[in-house]
């Protein structure tokens, strides 16, 4: 049977999975499985400014070396995720203590550092991740408040100084189909391009948690967003169901939403897409807080034991078809 890897690499498709970096570490099965069944890798967090900044004048690049140094094995894509976030920022960095200026500081060492050590193994980085609120005002985090919305115009050219030949992307979530928030993502894209900053692409992380996005209105708004010029890739997706609400046919259900989506990017003209996580014994969903009691913890293509679900074998068929 052919595998998920190979169908995708036919159709000229990223299938990537984000990966744990424990277990590449420790579980030869999911090694084997990662490397068989997909094209490209997001490191689920071992990028982030926390874990790679255990102090402030120390770098730990061992668990990001160890994926991309995988990938690189492999022969797979590497998504770079993500050099600026308000999140997972280092527990002894307290912003309060700096001045703005030290802050705009200390975010260009960040990127030049980061993105200038994987300038030839990282060919797509997530700059700037989730920086719209859900109100779709900008979001009020460390980097606004010390830079305002340029703190992305200089994130986007700090990347692109030390990692010219990479696609440098924004990141969010919520923002899939045509909604305020995505309105709100696309008029910021617009400003940043009218004040050419070079951003190339933007990544809909597509977690479809309860509330699936219909597809038709993804469709609609990766047009938009191709139409200003930019790529757009699905980055984080996965599925579930409201907790207790699982259909008997779920599993099934699942699969075909999957399908419906790959569809939607062939016909769209997205050529990657990411899940976030390779099996369901693993997946964020399980361990975020409060959500292992609001959505059902098997969002994704490969189950516990580490076998094919029928979302896998969707999206291979779908990957398939013509
Ligand atoms: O590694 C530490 C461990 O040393 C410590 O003992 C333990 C105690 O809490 O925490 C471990 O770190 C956790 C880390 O995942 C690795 O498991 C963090 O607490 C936990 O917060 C972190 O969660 C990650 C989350 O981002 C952080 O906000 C999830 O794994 C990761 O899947 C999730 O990914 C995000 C994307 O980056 C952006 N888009 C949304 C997506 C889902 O939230």
């Amino acid at each position: 049977e052919q595998t998920l890897r190979a169908a995708a690499a036919e159709r000229g498709f990223d299938v990537g999975a984000a990966v744990d970096a424990d277990a590449l570490a420790t579980d030869p099965s999911y090694r084997r499985r990662l490397a068989r069944e997909f094209t490209a890798v997001t490191p689920e967090n071992a990028l982030k400014m926390g874990p790679l900044r255990p102090s402030p004048d120390t770098y730990d690049f061992g668990d990001a070396d160890a994926v991309v140094g995988f990938a690189r094995a492999h022969d797979m894509r590497v998504r770079g995720h993500t050099l600026v976030w308000h999140n997972q920022t280092p527990s002894w960095f307290r912003p309060w203590e700096y001045t703005d200026d030290e802050i705009g500081e200390f975010l260009r060492t960040h990127v030049h550092t980061v993105a200038g050590r994987y300038r030839s193994a990282i060919d797509t980085w997530d700059v700037v991740n989730e920086a719209v609120a859900d109100d779709g005002e900008m979001r009020e985090t460390v980097w606004y408040d010390a830079l305002g919305e340029e703190y992305l115009d200089l994130a986007f050219g700090w990347a692109d100084e030390v990692a010219p030949d990479a696609d440098l992307y924004y990141n969010d979530y919520g923002a899939d189909a045509v909604n305020g928030k995505s309105d709100a993502v696309y008029d910021l894209l617009s400003r940043l391009l009218g004040r050419g900053v070079p951003v190339d692409g933007v990544g809909l992380q597509l977690h479809a948690l309860g509330d699936w996005p219909d597809p038709d209105s993804v469709a609609e708004n990766v047009a938009r967003f191709r139409d200003l010029g930019l790529d757009v890739e699905i980055t984080e997706m996965d599925v579930a169901f409201p907790a207790g609400e699982a259909p008997p046919d779920a599993l099934a259900r699942q699969a075909d939403y999957y399908a419906e989506v790959v569809e939607t990017c062939l016909d769209a003209g997205v050529d990657s897409l990411t899940v976030w996580g390779v099996d369901d014994a693993r997946t964020w969903l399980r361990s975020f807080r409060e959500f292992p009691e609001r959505y059902t913890g098997d969002p994704l293509l490969f189950d516990d034991a580490g076998d094919p679900k029928p979302a896998y074998h969707a999206v291979r068929d779908a990957l398939g078809r013509s």
